[in-house]
């Protein structure tokens, strides 16, 4: 049997999780409230709550999932990319986990964690993984891929954003209208409540796989400031509208580029990963689309969507079969790529 513990800490959520023979026995996430009021994360008090919760969460999953220390074959930590100061409390803490239990080290890019996720297995669930070779939409708060995946360790960027990222997008509109972060979850929940089609916005014009959100995030900064002159209470009268208006636009420009990355490759196995995958507008979309166009789709269980650990166990599971271990020189990579 191989058991393994994993960490994940690159942004605002400390999780750890167990595996066993590939199959999920815990998942403990600790999410940091402290950032709400900031409007987005803030670096330093990311890492010092991270440090206050890594030990009770690790603590939590090892029970969560009935398995003492010494039954752990190797952990699992995320390298980057993300905060250096999280992600050094994650990296930290398996360094010395490793070395007081001479176990292995198994290092997680986060982006290779948000694709893994769709493999993801526990006991009593019915999965079907995604067959290689598959294209996959990545949308996450810090990158927006669309990337071939050939292999579980084949993969190859085919698109990607030229400035920001699908979820800056949701989140930076969220700031315009006042919501607190992060604002995707929240404008999700608004969108259902309003009318698409009420307020449009024009689409970025960049490559065929390729992405721009900041354009958008300006004309939303300039049509809100415009409309605030004419009427104060203009984003409290309509704020249904508007969320389910940006929602479905930035849905709009996700599909458009994905199925333009379809028509490139001829591959109909799609899937979605990241933590914009929670969007229930785009993962509405994407079935019908689905439907539509003959896609396989795989979409990840919604509770493995945005950042947890069991998404660096399930990548560190197929590591450790290829005895993909790395020593205590290892460091934290902000800016990992070679995912
Ligand atoms: O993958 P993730 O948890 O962290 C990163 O690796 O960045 O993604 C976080 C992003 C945030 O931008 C958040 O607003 C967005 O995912 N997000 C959503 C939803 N839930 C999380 N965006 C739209 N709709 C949601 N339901
Ligand atoms: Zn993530």
């Amino acid at each position: 049997m191989i058991t393994i513990l994993a960490i994940e800490s690159s942004c605002d959520d400390t999780s750890a999780a167990v595996i066993q023979d590939g199959y999920l026995l815990s998942n403990v996430t600790a999410n940091q409230k402290v950032h709400k009021k900031y409007g987005g994360v803030v670096p330093e008090l990311a890492s010092r709550a991270h440090q206050a919760n890594i030990i009770p969460v690790v603590d939590a999953a090892l029970k969560d999932a009935g398995i003492i220390v010494s039954e752990v074959d190797a952990i699992a930590f995320t390298r980057g990319p993300g905060l250096l100061g999280s992600l050094l409390v994650g990296v930290s803490f398996a360094k010395g986990f490793a070395l007081a239990n001479n176990i292995p080290m198994i290092e997680v890019n986060h982006l290779h964690g948000h694709i893994a996720a769709l493999f993801l297995k526990e006991k009593g669930i019915a999965h079907y993984d995604p067959q290689f070779p598959f294209i996959t939409l990545l949308v996450s708060g810090g990158h927006t891929q669309i990337i071939k995946v050939s292999g579980f360790f084949e993969k190859e960027i085919i698109g990607e954003t030229i400035d920001d990222a699908a979820g800056e997008a949701f989140d930076k509109t969220a700031k315009i209208l006042g919501l607190p972060y992060p604002g995707g979850p929240l404008i999700d929940k608004y969108a259902k409540l309003g009318n698409p089609n009420c307020f449009s916005f024009s689409r970025p014009k960049v490559g065929n796989t390729d992405f721009s959100f900041s354009g958008l995030k300006t004309a939303i900064l300039y049509f809100i400031r415009d409309e605030h002159k004419k009427n104060s209470d203009f984003v409290k009268e309509n704020l249904y509208d508007i969320c389910a208006s940006v929602q479905f636009t930035i849905i709009d420009i996700l599909v458009e580029k994905l199925k333009n990355a379809v028509k490139q490759t001829g591959i109909k196995e799609i899937a979605l990963a990241g933590g914009v995958s929670a969007n229930s507008g785009l993962r509405d979309r994407l079935r019908a689309e689905a439907a539509a166009n003959h896609w396989s789709l795989h979409i990840p269980d919604f509770k493995f969507t945005t950042d947890n650990a069991a998404m660096i166990a399930i990548t560190a599971y197929h590591k450790y079969l290829k005895k993909k271990f790395v020593g205590q020189n290892v460091t934290a990579e902000a800016r990992l790529k070679d995912i």
